[in-house]
């Protein structure tokens, strides 16, 4: 960590209580610019807002499209004035009563997609009862619960065209998350590519756009420099792969992980430790439960982490950091090598700023949800979020 996030964090600390996530609004500028750099000038951008609704404001600035797959993640994008253009309604279950209050009261809404045949039902009768057309996504399944099979989408392309409410823009697909395989994307995109061909030569429909979701991986375990520079290598590999579709259409890149993850630090305090026969503990007052970092199921990965203060004097030990929950699973980091740590010493982890505060079993124990702080890009440090107390939402209504 550099000399100038170390002083972000020291602010942080001595203002804010443990523990808690500190999500930059300047790195996701400079990442997202970035990225960009990488990318062919007129690839679009879509942030799936699934990663982190507390930077939505800031990443919407940045992109052209944001991703939203339930009610509650529309709310949010309504409740921040996210504009209805932008917002590409996605999701495997569409809650039938809200898609038809979106449809009606929000005509400008950008995208919807397709995940199902009763999807489509439910959009065409949306559109017929609001009057006002929609524009369409389909979903092309990787063979899992999600999406539609090629032949599905023909035939949904074709009853588009009977109907003046329903406009096919154009194909959607994601297949997973954190993919290193250059040559996975290539198949994908070449899978791609052939419907959209039949989609012209077979039915005589156009497709303008595809919001593809690479899926790029974040490496949480390696040193930031190399971390960096295999999503870069990827990144221009996809861009190649791109420019040699046959498609050339509008393409929107959809990210979540690898467009905010270095944004955030979660926060969290040593308030007790041991040892015994089996090794030393430090206890935080965080845990698992507000924090996963993905591929750590056993914590036996060293996740990029920095204690302060540093102690450089003393004896260095291996030491097991677990958190405050109820079960031997609550460990952050087995085996961190640590000079002497005390009780009050703060433990940043890095890379925390996609997934990790929603991923964890947060109810678990009726502890509260953390605070989340955000820095502006003027430096401020203000509290997006108090501390929530979540045991209310654990106990029973008095008869
Ligand atoms: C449809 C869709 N698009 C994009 C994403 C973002 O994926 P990632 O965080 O791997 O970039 C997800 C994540 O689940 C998704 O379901």
């Amino acid at each position: 960590m550099n000399a100038e996030n170390l002083a972000i964090l020291s602010e942080a600390i001595e203002r804010f209580a443990t523990p808690f996530y500190l999500f930059d609004e300047g790195e996701i500028h400079r990442h997202v610019a970035h990225l960009r750099s990488l990318l062919a000038p007129g690839v679009q951008l879509a942030y799936a807002m699934k990663a982190n609704s507390f930077v939505l404001a800031q990443a919407a600035r940045d992109v052209e499209r944001i991703e939203v797959c339930s009610p509650g993640e529309a709310r949010i994008c309504i409740e921040l004035g996210i504009p209805d253009e932008k917002i590409v309604i996605s999701g495997v279950y569409k809650d039938p009563a809200f898609i038809g209050e979106l449809v009606r009261e929000h005509p400008q809404i950008g995208h919807y997609t397709v995940e199902s045949l009763a999807q489509f039902d439910l959009l065409e009768q949306a559109a017929r009862e609001a009057g006002h057309p929609i524009r369409l996504l389909m979903r092309l399944t990787s063979g899992n619960q999600f999406g539609i099979t090629a032949d599905e989408i023909k035939a949904l392309a074709l009853r588009c065209q009977d109907n003046p409410l329903l406009e096919f823009c154009g194909i959607q697909h994601y297949s997973g998350t954190q993919k290193t395989s250059a040559k996975r994307l290539k198949r994908e995109l070449k899978g791609i590519d052939k419907l959209i061909g039949e989609l012209r030569d077979e039915c005589g429909v156009a497709v303008a756009e595809l919001e593809f979701g690479p899926g790029f991986p974040v490496s949480y375990y390696d040193d930031e420099q190399d971390a960096r520079a295999q999503q870069d290598e990827l990144v221009v590999a996809l861009d190649g792969l791109l420019a040699e579709m046959a498609f050339d259409g509008e393409v929107v890149l959809e990210l979540g992980r690898a467009m905010v993850a270095s944004c955030g630090t979660y926060v969290t305090k040593i308030v007790d430790k041991k040892s015994n026969h089996t090794g030393n503990y430090a206890i935080t007052d965080g845990g698992k439960h507000q924090f996963v970092y993905y591929g750590n199921a056993m914590s036996m990965r060293q996740p990029p982490c920095t204690i302060l203060p540093k102690r450089t004097e003393g004896q260095l030990d291996s030491w097991n950091i677990c958190g405050a929950l109820c079960t031997v699973t609550d460990i952050l980091v087995k085996q961190l090598e640590l000079c002497e740590p005390q009780v009050g010493d703060v433990l940043c982890f890095e890379r925390a700023g996609a997934y990790c505060m929603t991923e964890g079993i947060s109810l678990f124990l009726s502890r509260d949800l953390p605070s989340v702080v955000m820095r502006t890009t003027d430096g401020t440090l203000w509290p997006a979020r108090n501390r929530i107390e979540s045991y209310t939402l654990n106990t029973p209504r008095s008869l």
